[in-house]
């Protein structure tokens, strides 16, 4: 299949591109390069030995997008641009809905303008927000800060739009906690700045960037008193895509949970991180950070039996995979000639 990539060049993208070239599928990516770097293609063609062909521009764009799907007679999109920094949707939330529902919007009317049905969409756990768990595809989506609900509202566009075009097929995938990198360590995540995110940060602690890893929060009601998520490899993420492309043919709106189907909290990916990599990670317990849930995790049954796909990878997995990233790649892609 010949795939159109919209975020390709950014951390779950450049792992799926990898997998899509590796399965002998054809690759387009659409990335404005607003929070990756083009690098991410070199390192592509030297793991897949295949280079992607890549096209700046901004999702937001339909003509250009409209271009670009038939110009390369695309037959299915993966749409993974948008923004997601949980913090910075609050601060300025009609930027977010803009990227993220607006590019939803704008690559489906580009879909429908050159008659290419299939679109899988970058979704998230965080569309269901505090409920029972394990969270499973049915349970209730009330999520919690504007990047959720514009992934939330994307998947209501997908669904609608799907309602109304009998030959559209669209698969929101909801991931749980993308963590690790490409095994050959020449991809990985590269955050700007102080990372978010736990594994981006224990992986700078490790290589001394940073001095220690704030806990946030050791009074949950959990086994240790620390949160607890569900962290999937990135490589596992990317096999649900393939699985997804390759297994869901029919009309309408399909979603799945991408995750492994059990939580670790955060001093367990710590003692992972540590052991899987011979590092010390120091800490300090600190503050709730507001907003987080104390524990949510996956039912990935779903996902098993309509598209056969499982992780394969653990969190011990993850943290090498990182870890081999971080150690050879200490400033991510920046500053490479
Ligand atoms: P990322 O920032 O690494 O990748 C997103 C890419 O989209 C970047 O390369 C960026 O430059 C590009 N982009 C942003 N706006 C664009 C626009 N208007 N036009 C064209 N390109 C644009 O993020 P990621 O972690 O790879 O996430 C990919 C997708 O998965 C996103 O939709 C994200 O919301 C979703 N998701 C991520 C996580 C996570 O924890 N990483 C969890 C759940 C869902
Ligand atoms: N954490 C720390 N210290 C840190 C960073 C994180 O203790 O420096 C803790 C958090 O409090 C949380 C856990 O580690 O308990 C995981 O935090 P992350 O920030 O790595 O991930 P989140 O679960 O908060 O959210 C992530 C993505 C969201 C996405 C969600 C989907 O950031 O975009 O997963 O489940 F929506």
């Amino acid at each position: 299949m010949k795939v159109l990539v919209t975020g390709g060049t950014g951390y779950i993208g450049s792992h799926t591109t990898v997998e899509l070239l590796a399965n002998g599928h054809e690759v387009i990516i659409v990335d404005n390069l607003d929070n990756s770097s083009k690098i991410v293609l070199d390192r592509i063609e030297k793991i897949t030995g295949k280079r992607p062909d890549f096209i700046e521009g901004d999702v937001l764009d339909t003509d250009f997008i409209v271009r670009v799907l038939k110009d390369n007679r695309v037959d299915a999109v993966i749409h993974f641009a948008a923004l997601k920094a949980v913090g910075e949707s609050v601060a300025d939330p009609l930027r977010y809905y803009q990227t993220n529902v607006g590019g939803t919007v704008s690559v489906c009317k580009a879909m429908l303008a050159t008659g290419v049905n299939k679109i899988i969409f970058s979704s998230s756990a965080t569309v269901y927000g505090d409920q029972p768990i394990p969270y499973t595809e049915s349970t209730p989506r009330e999520p919690q800060n504007p990047y959720g609900r514009t992934k939330f509202v994307s998947e209501l566009v997908l669904a609608d739009v799907a309602a109304a075009n009998p030959d559209f097929c669209a698969v929101a995938l909801r991931y749980f906690n993308p963590v690790g990198a490409h095994p050959s360590g020449e991809i990985g995540e590269d955050p700007n700045g102080i990372p978010n995110n736990l594994m981006p940060y224990i992986s700078q602690v490790a290589a001394g960037q940073r001095e220690k890893l704030s806990v946030y929060g050791n009074d949950y009601p959990t086994k240790d008193g620390t949160a607890i998520r569900d962290y999937i490899h990135v490589a596992d993420l990317a096999e649900g895509h393939l699985a997804a492309l390759q297994k869901i043919y029919d009309p309408g709106f399909h979603t799945f949970n991408l995750g492994a189907g059990h939580g670790e909290s955060v001093l367990e990916v710590i003692v992972a991180f540590e052991q899987a990599t011979g590092q010390t990670i120091p800490y300090q317990f600190a503050d709730r950070r507001a907003g987080d849930l104390a524990e949510y995790y996956a039912d990935a049954a779903l996902a098993e039996s309509q598209l056969g796909w499982r992780v394969k990878r653990t969190i011990t997995d993850a943290s090498a995979d990182a870890w081999h990233w971080q150690s050879g790649n200490p400033n991510g892609y920046k500053n490479v000639v």
